[in-house]
């Protein structure tokens, strides 16, 4: 009898939402949380979505990580801007969030990467960057291809060798 309730209250643990706001955050969910801070950080998401990161790294506090950058990526697509997370995910219900994965955008987001994330994680990417809370200003808007850029932007685009050796193996 008594494994019977255990049964069945560890079953309906299990059918519990699975999302929780991180104020009511509980240990299934400290879990999750703590598993979205590893995936964002072996996924690389601050080396773009926060400021300065790429430069010094992990002692930025994570209260300062995740705000959008205001210096955009400019190639044949336009100029994009890293978005800040914090307050998209806020903005976004648990389906809407996959919804956004799935729609995808411009580069050099990698989007593929977080395509490819198992929904479990995708959850567990959400859970950790809305315990963040929400926080700083929305990054600039996308520039059009061929329209004036407002901001400073980083150029990705293939240079030829300018070493005329190298010129002369590459080709
Ligand atoms: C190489 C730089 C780069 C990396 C690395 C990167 N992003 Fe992005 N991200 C961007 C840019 C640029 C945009 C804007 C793309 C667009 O306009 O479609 C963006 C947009 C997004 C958006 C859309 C936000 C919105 O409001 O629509 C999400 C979500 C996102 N990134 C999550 C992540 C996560 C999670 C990671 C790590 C797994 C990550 N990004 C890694 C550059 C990057």
């Amino acid at each position: 009898m008594k494994h019977l309730y255990l049964i069945s209250t560890l079953m309906l643990h299990s059918a519990l939402p699975m999302i929780a706001s991180a104020d009511d955050a509980g240990p299934r969910d400290s879990a999750a949380i703590e598993r979205g801070r590893y995936l964002v950080g072996i996924g690389g998401c601050n080396d773009c979505h926060s400021s300065g990161y790429a430069e010094i790294g992990e002692v930025m506090p994570e209260s300062e990580r995740l705000l959008g950058s205001g210096v955009g990526f400019a190639g044949p697509w336009g100029v994009s801007y890293p978005a800040n997370l914090r307050l998209s995910l806020a903005q976004l219900e648990p389906e809407q969030w996959r919804q956004r994965i799935r729609a995808g955008g411009l580069p050099p987001m990698t989007w593929p990467s977080l395509q490819m994330m198992t929904p479990r994680d995708q959850q567990a990417v959400y859970l950790y960057i809305r315990s963040l809370g929400a926080a700083g200003h929305e990054a600039p808007s996308p520039v059009a291809p061929g329209q004036p850029i407002p901001t400073p932007y980083i150029l990705l685009e293939p240079l030829p060798p300018n070493d005329a050796s190298a010129m002369a193996t590459a080709q």
